[in-house]
């Protein structure tokens, strides 16, 4: 079943000198959750932040962090990122080599477990590791940056994860990451998301602007 829409802001539009400062503003303007984009400069052709800013981040608010990991391998990396303070760490199955071991290894840790699936990557990689899952994270951009396009191909994902979930009957957040802004939001929320990433449209226009800016992302 869709739930009501819930807004993660990214973090990788944020100032990265002032981050505790940013995420406390994230909060009082009324996200739901944290979203930590983790590159490896391997996996992505990007670099950003690892488990050390995470834990450094975790006072600074209650809200959940919902860390999404560009890193392969990845599962060295599992328990620094739940021991960090990560509340759901989602993962893409290319990060490899075995989604399900991965997944496993997330839960024993006591969190919440996602899987990211890139533009190109069909919602058939579900098939057998759905019913293990918390999250679904649909990449509406090919993951490394902010500030790219919305692909509109990727809508028809959306729709079909959407029956999927139904189907199962089992309350899995459908997450859309990239290019989101008030437009796509809609587009992406008719389709059946209930998770909205948001780095560049909720930054824009500085601190001042951010509780609008998310609010209009809730539509
Ligand atoms: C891309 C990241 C996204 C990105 C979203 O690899 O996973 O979370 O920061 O940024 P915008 O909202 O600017 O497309
Ligand atoms: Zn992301």
């Amino acid at each position: 079943m869709q739930q009501p829409v819930r807004i993660a802001p990214s973090i990788l539009s944020a100032d990265f000198a002032r981050l505790g400062e940013e995420v406390r503003a994230l909060d009082a303007a009324g996200a739901d959750w944290i979203h930590v984009d983790v590159m490896d400069g391997h996996f992505v052709p990007n670099l950003t932040i690892g488990p050390a800013v995470v834990k450094a981040l975790r006072p600074h608010t209650a809200k959940p962090f919902d860390v999404h990991l560009m890193i392969a391998p990845v599962d060295p990396f599992l328990a620094a990122f739940a021991e960090a303070g990560a509340d759901t760490i989602t993962v893409h199955p290319e990060a490899g080599p075995h989604l399900h071991r991965t997944l496993q290894a997330i839960k024993a840790l006591g969190k919440r477990a996602g899987v990211s699936l890139n533009p190109a990557t069909p919602a058939k990689m579900l098939d057998y590791v759905l019913a293990e899952v918390d999250l679904v994270l649909v990449m509406s951009v090919n993951p490394g940056f902010g500030g790219q396009g919305f692909l509109a191909s990727q809508l028809k994902k959306i729709e079909a994860i959407r029956k999927r979930i139904d189907t199962l009957g089992k309350a899995i957040d459908l997450e859309v990451d990239g290019g989101i802004d008030a437009e796509t939001a809609r587009l992406a929320v008719s389709a059946g998301a209930d998770a909205l990433v948001a780095g560049t449209a909720t930054f824009r226009g500085g601190p001042a602007a951010y509780a609008a800016n998310i609010a209009g992302l809730r539509g």
